[in-house]
């Protein structure tokens, strides 16, 4: 075993849970019910697979069909064999994750997505995903890593982001729910692995993880959704004190040359439709719902996730980089996560959105 945090999480992932139901808080639980085209492909993964979910979110991005996907702590497999659903026949899947019990039984849900799909497109790797340069995976090769709260259990998060950028295609991106906290989480907690194993007392401090991502190479990262974690266990919500978590899913594309704020070149797009299940509108993140038909303004960025990246053949594109307006109008850098208003979370009066 590397390193001692991951050999207590790998213990707490193939000792202490054997299922969904025996975690102890809701931190690795996903709220809400997920929409039905994601409910109707749960139902075509296999039993044992899905017992032993243990996501936060939802991290299953439009546009998948023959595309190749990588899971970061893929666990049983159970978005793999989402994702293997929507990348059909043409598109492979790749899993990674460093428990031997939980990839033993990832790999044995191939069978079932052989019988009820008819697919055998996954793959599923034993191994570390600070160390994804030893995979056997190649460098700019990957449209769209995927990952399910696992980060935060990371000791080395800069090597995952790090390495997660040099594996995937210019234009791919890395679209993952995590857990995150409103301030930067204690020593004292951070060494209660069982905070740890649950997914809380690794998480990081969002503006820490924003300015990792940059150093990482994802230079403008997007939230697409967040909720707020109760813990719902009055033990470890003690040991939290006044620290609040969030769930949380971000997008960052592989862009080089994005640039750190959102500017104003005085473009715009229209959202043509075309795309399977966008058909009224195209959500980019929790600040750009694109509408059909409808010239939407966008900053310098936003054009490029949308120009350079796999969504390009749905728009049409106004404008170019000739003239700059300055900074685009409401470009915020408060907290992000709209649930910490409902909260009564402090944060001050950002616009609701990671950039612009
Ligand atoms: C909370 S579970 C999530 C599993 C899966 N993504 C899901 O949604 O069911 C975390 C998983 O990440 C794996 N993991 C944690 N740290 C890891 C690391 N450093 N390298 C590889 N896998 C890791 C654990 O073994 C565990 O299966």
């Amino acid at each position: 075993m590397a390193n001692s945090v991951q050999g207590s999480v790998s213990h707490y992932y193939s000792e202490v849970l054997k299922k969904t139901d025996d975690l102890k808080t809701n931190a690795c639980k996903t709220s809400g019910r997920p929409p039905q085209h994601i409910i109707d492909a749960i139902n075509k993964v296999s039993p044992e697979v899905n017992a032993k979910y243990y996501g936060c979110g939802l991290c299953i991005p439009e546009e998948l069909e023959g595309r190749t996907v990588l899971d970061l702590g893929c666990g049983s497999g159970r978005d793999v064999y989402i994702a293997s659903q929507f990348v059909g026949e043409n598109g492979h899947v790749i899993g990674v994750d460093m428990t031997k019990d939980q990839i033993d039984v990832a790999i044995a849900g191939e069978e079932f997505n052989k019988c009820t799909n008819n697919l055998s497109n996954t793959t599923f790797k034993h191994g570390y995903i600070e160390k994804l340069s030893e995979l056997g995976i190649e460098k700019n090769s990957v449209d769209v890593i995927i990952s399910n709260c696992v980060i935060n259990l990371s000791p080395d998060k800069f090597s995952v982001l790090k390495g997660a950028y040099d594996l995937l295609k210019p234009g791919g991106e890395l679209y993952f729910s995590d857990v995150y906290a409103d301030r930067r989480v204690p020593q004292n907690l951070r060494e209660n692995k069982e905070l740890w194993g649950e997914c809380i007392s690794g998480a990081l401090y969002w503006n820490d993880f924003v300015g990792m991502a940059k150093k990482a190479g994802f230079l403008d990262p997007r939230l697409v959704s967040d909720s707020v974690i109760t813990v719902d266990n009055p033990t470890l919500e003690k040991l939290c004190g006044n620290i609040k978590f969030f769930s949380a899913t971000y997008r960052l594309f592989k862009i080089p040359d994005l640039e750190t704020h959102c500017e104003d070149y005085g473009q715009a797009v229209i959202y043509n439709g075309g795309m399977e299940r966008s058909e009224f509108s195209f959500k980019l993140d929790d600040h750009h719902e694109i509408e059909t038909g409808k010239v939407f303004g966008v900053c310098g960025n936003t054009w490029k996730m949308l120009h350079d990246t796999r969504f390009k053949k749905f728009f049409t594109f106004i404008g170019d980089f000739s003239t700059h307006y300055g900074i685009y109008d409401g470009c915020g850098t408060s907290l992000p996560f709209a649930s910490a208003k409902n909260e009564g979370a402090g944060g001050g009066g950002g616009g609701g959105g990671g950039c612009c």
